[in-house]
């Protein structure tokens, strides 16, 4: 019987996507080799690496002379230092919407001024605070879906100044503008593929404005120079974002999922602002598609509804500590049959009041 995994990352990937990546990893495309164990130098792999650069900028409506795409390791973590050691010279704008948002900035500070321009910290971070962008910075830095908050931007500022944007939970989620970008970066494990890879989606006039003395394994262009293949990449990671991102093309691409997840999300939130029993923590303005937290009203129902939860063989539904309550981690990947199951057990929960 099916699980309804609801886990915030690593998480759910198209099952299609698992039997593809498991038969490679018994024998890569009749080679008789695994994908394991085949040189990333190889033909075969360096295909594969190139097939997802491609695509990753194909979806984006990317592709072309402007952009350069790189999978590099080190999670999303390793890009809150990446950015700063390359591109902070002066003083870079960020917008404090979360946890990530909190350590993108503590990075940053270790290589230069930082100014928070605006943060939603006073309210545990459930809304997207305005901000305003008022001089020249190096670059501002924003995080387009809060992952443990539950909050995710609508829009992005007109600026001369070059935005970089932690989009590693809401990546080939929904139509942006992604030109508006000049760097976007993402870990794999949500929307992408297994943790291992992340996806660096760079501006190529940024490539030659890097700040003197950046180590190669920290350098944007050290890794473009050499096609992501300056040292081994994350193989596995990198194949199975691969397969995921045909997947994606083959389902119609970016605006074809949108309205798949836009109708999960509407109808979950329809569910927790009808029930009684429940309470949405982010303002409704600024919700994410992605990831929905929700709090119960009565503890008394806590263990009902966790117990029908497990029998609805629903998983990974408990919310972030920093948030409590329960999360429900709505990628690309998930049915509607997934969320229509949660729905179904919280208004089951309600006829019990
Ligand atoms: C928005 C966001 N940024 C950054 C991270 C950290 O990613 P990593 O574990 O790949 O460093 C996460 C992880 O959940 C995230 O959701």
């Amino acid at each position: 019987m099916k699980i309804h995994n609801f886990c915030a990352g690593p998480s759910i990937l198209p099952t299609e996507v698992f039997e593809e990546a498991s038969n490679a990893v018994k024998d890569l495309n009749g080679s008789g080799l695994s994908l394991l164990e085949i040189s990333h130098r190889s033909h075969a792999f360096v295909e594969i690496m190139d097939e997802a650069r491609d695509l990753s900028l194909e979806l984006l409506g990317l592709s072309g002379n402007d952009y350069t795409s790189l999978f590099l390791q080190g999670g999303a973590s390793s890009q809150f230092l990446m950015v700063a050691y390359n591109y902070l010279k002066n003083e870079a704008a960020y917008l404090n919407t979360g946890t990530w948002s909190k350590k993108a900035i503590k990075e940053a500070k270790l290589y230069g001024k930082v100014d928070v321009i605006a943060t939603s910290e006073n309210e545990n971070f459930n809304y997207i605070p305005k901000y305003d962008i008022s001089k020249q910075y190096d670059y501002f830095h924003c995080t387009s879906n809060n992952t443990i908050f539950g909050t995710q931007m609508n829009s992005f500022p007109s600026t001369k100044t070059p935005i970089f944007c932690d989009m590693s939970s809401d990546i080939f989620s929904r139509v942006l503008d992604f030109s508006k970008f000049d760097l976007i970066y993402a870990g794999a494990q949500k929307n992408l593929g297994p943790a291992g890879a992340t996806l660096v989606i760079i501006k190529n006039d940024l490539l030659d404005n890097i700040k003197n003395n950046v180590p190669s394994m920290l350098n944007y262009k050290v890794h473009a120079d050499k096609s992501s293949m300056f040292n081994t990449p994350p193989v596995f990671s990198v194949y199975v974002s691969m397969l995921n991102m045909r997947w994606l093309k083959k389902m119609g691409g970016i605006s074809a999922i949108e309205e798949k997840n836009r109708k999960k999300s509407e109808m979950l939130y329809s569910e927790i602002d009808l029930n009684p029993l429940f309470k949405g923590h982010a303002n409704e303005v600024d919700r994410s598609m992605m990831n929905a937290t929700f709090n119960l009203c009565y503890d008394n129902f806590k263990d009902s509804f966790e117990s029908m939860l497990s029998e609805a063989r629903i998983s990974a539904l408990s919310g972030h500590r920093s948030v409590g309550g329960y999360r429900a981690s709505m990628y690309n990947a998930m049915g509607i049959d997934s969320v229509k199951t949660l729905v179904e057990v919280m208004s089951e929960l309600e006829s019990k009041i």
